[in-house]
């Protein structure tokens, strides 16, 4: 079983667009069900949205408040998210990382996901490839701090996902090889078998991110060795999306 993660960043921008865009993509999640689990991470104002016209879809969030204090205006924690059934939820996305959130910060976020019983979508990537490997420190610091002393029960209910922050979005310096995926992929495998366990270490869920595309989708899945993909702009588009999802189905 694949998982396939559709992030919808900040769009579609009407509510009735997004009802619409919940429903095709329940069609897909629907039609490859044997194969794919498809978890769309709407935006928070969404949630209800997207769970009340797609009702067999998995949702999730694209973030989550550190603190469990009701006194946090604008922000939405863990058990609010549990509350409308959200089942998963992007942490330490490099988007929310370049707001100034620290480590510390993404793993306080995974732990109150974690007692809510909601998937965490930890994401992790270097912003630039240096000719020396300073980036394979950039992505341990960043797994480690986040999955230290974790019990085993709890690792098992992670997900990570690879991103390399040059290869995101529509000003991506490029796009990343199936090679250089598999590299991180391996590395990460290593860090979490030193952390964990080997065993843990091979099966736990590593997602490659980052201008996927139905073009580009097989390739990261079978030379990447990535677990699954994670989507952004081709996510909103659902003839594209459908296309990527058939793709991959049958690997
Ligand atoms: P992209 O975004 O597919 O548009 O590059 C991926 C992501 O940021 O999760």
């Amino acid at each position: 079983m694949k998982l396939l993660v559709a992030n919808w960043k900040m769009a579609p921008i009407l509510p009735k667009a997004a009802a619409s865009l919940a429903k095709s993509t329940a069609t897909i999640a629907k039609a490859h069900k044997k194969h794919l689990t498809i978890v769309v991470c709407v935006p928070t104002v969404y949630l209800t949205t997207v769970t009340a016209s797609a009702k067999t879809l998995l949702i999730g969030a694209q973030n989550v408040a550190a603190t469990t204090a009701i006194a946090s205006t604008g922000q939405v924690g863990a058990t609010l998210l549990k509350g409308v059934k959200a089942s998963y939820c992007i942490i330490g996305h490099s988007e929310s990382r370049a707001t100034g959130e620290s480590n510390e910060l993404v793993r306080e976020k995974l732990d109150r996901l974690l007692e809510q019983k909601i998937q965490p979508i930890l994401c992790v990537g270097e912003r630039e490839r240096d000719g020396q490997g300073w980036y394979l420190s950039v992505i341990k610091d960043q797994i480690e701090s986040a999955l230290m002393g974790l019990a085993p029960a709890a690792l098992k209910r992670i997900v990570i996902a690879y991103e390399p922050v040059w290869a995101i979005g529509a000003s991506a310096e490029r796009e990343a090889t199936p090679a250089e995926c598999l590299e991180m992929i391996m590395f990460i495998r290593k860090l979490i078998s030193d952390l964990a366990d080997p065993k843990l270490a091979r099966t736990i869920p590593i997602l490659y991110g980052g201008s996927v595309s139905e073009d580009n989708a097989v390739a990261f899945l079978t030379e990447g060795e990535a677990s699954g993909l994670l989507v952004g702009r081709v996510s909103l588009e659902s003839k594209r999306f459908a296309k990527l999802a058939s793709r991959i189905a049958d690997l």
